[in-house]
């Protein structure tokens, strides 16, 4: 089924329909130990991430319009330069050895390699929201923490176990459906592999375009969702667009019980230590090209086609490519993770 029939079909059904969905695939630009946001000019960072979106990524990415500092992207939209990114997931083995964990692109498969879907979302009540300034930048989550709570009470990210026959065609709604979210690890075989959510706060305090941990400048709705309409604080005034990733992670290859824990625990863990799940998190630089995104949010685009933007092929997109910085193996089979195995 198309994409943007299969998303109406179930956000119809849900009685609600966001004025603008972009959703669209973007394949990897590099995996390696780079973070320009939160130590920006390290290299290596303490953790290796999955990076897609435009040619400007780098140890450090100047505070300025990205989109006049890079020259392509892996994305779709040719005029997003933007960058998104995740820590990674890896295996375990029983023998103590760490495999990464790839990603099963975009599942429509337009021809993305690995990477993730971002979705950008309007207002579910028609208002208006602000596209992201050049030089925005934000974080999802927080790499540290390792229990219920914190950004999780939004349940803005979340895991999805997918089992082999509703991969491709389970309801829109992330992080709402118990049998199948968690925002823990999964504590069991998925096997059609495991979906990460990250949801972005959409509230924003109008002035900064940065702070020094990344999310004091922005906030998740003051009650309620994004989803359904609640306010934002009077703090952070000004409504933004929803970010949104979607990585899913192909664990099905280690579903392999005489390599799993003996004691029945999982053995994914995130490239920073995590093997808890609750520290997942998200990495944005915006690099739209002038008014490129307002644009396609206020014609009411949905899906990976918008005639208010400029689209290229994959074929296109998939030449796009960063030098690699960090010279070192995260592909493994690794005695440690990448960093060391705390990875902070
Ligand atoms: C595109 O960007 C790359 C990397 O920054 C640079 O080497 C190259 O010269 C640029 N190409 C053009 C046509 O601007
Ligand atoms: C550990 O186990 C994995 C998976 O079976 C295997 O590929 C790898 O070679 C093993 N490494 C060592 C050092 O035994």
């Amino acid at each position: 089924m198309h994409l943007s029939k299969l998303s109406t079909v179930a956000l119809l059904a849900r009685g609600i329909q966001a004025a603008a969905v972009l959703r669209f695939g973007c394949s990897q630009i590099i995996v390696e130990r780079l973070d320009p946001l939160v130590n920006p000019g390290d290299n290596p960072s303490p953790h290796v991430h999955q990076v897609v979106g435009g040619n400007a990524f780098s140890a450090l990415i100047p505070q300025s319009d990205v989109s006049e500092l890079a020259n392509c992207t892996t994305c779709t939209f040719s005029e997003d330069l933007s960058n998104y990114w995740t820590a990674n997931m890896y295996f375990k083995a029983r023998n103590g050895t760490y495999k990464r964990v790839g990603q099963i692109p975009n599942r429509f498969l337009n021809g993305e390699m690995g990477g993730m879907t971002v979705y950008y979302t309007g207002a579910y009540d028609g208002s208006k929201v602000t596209a992201f300034k050049p030089g925005f930048r934000m974080l999802a989550g927080d790499p540290l923490q390792r229990a219920a709570g914190g950004v999780t009470k939004w349940n803005a990210i979340c895991f999805r176990c997918y089992n082999a026959k509703n991969f491709g065609g389970d309801n829109y709604a992330p992080c709402a459906d118990p049998s199948v979210d968690s925002v823990a690890l999964p504590n069991k075989m998925c096997p059609g592999g495991i979906r990460t959510t990250i949801r972005f706060p959409t509230c924003w305090d109008g002035k900064n375009l940065d702070s020094p941990d990344h999310t004091s400048h922005v906030s998740y709705p003051a009650t309620g969702t994004f989803e359904n309409s609640g306010p934002c604080p009077s703090t952070h005034p000004v409504k933004l667009p929803q970010l949104m990733f979607e990585v899913i992670w192909d664990t099905a290859p280690f579903n392999d019980k005489s390599l799993w824990p003996a004691d029945g625990s999982q053995p994914f863990v995130f490239s920073q230590g995590d093997d808890t799940g609750y520290g997942q998190h998200g990495d944005y630089v915006f690099g739209w090209k002038g008014s490129a995104l307002q644009n396609a949010i206020d014609a009411g685009c949905f899906g990976a086609t918008c005639r208010a933007l400029k689209t290229q092929t994959f074929a296109a997109a998939n030449k796009c490519a960063v030098p690699k910085e960090v010279k070192e193996d995260v592909e493994g089979w690794l005695t440690e993770l990448p960093g060391g195995s705390m990875g902070m």
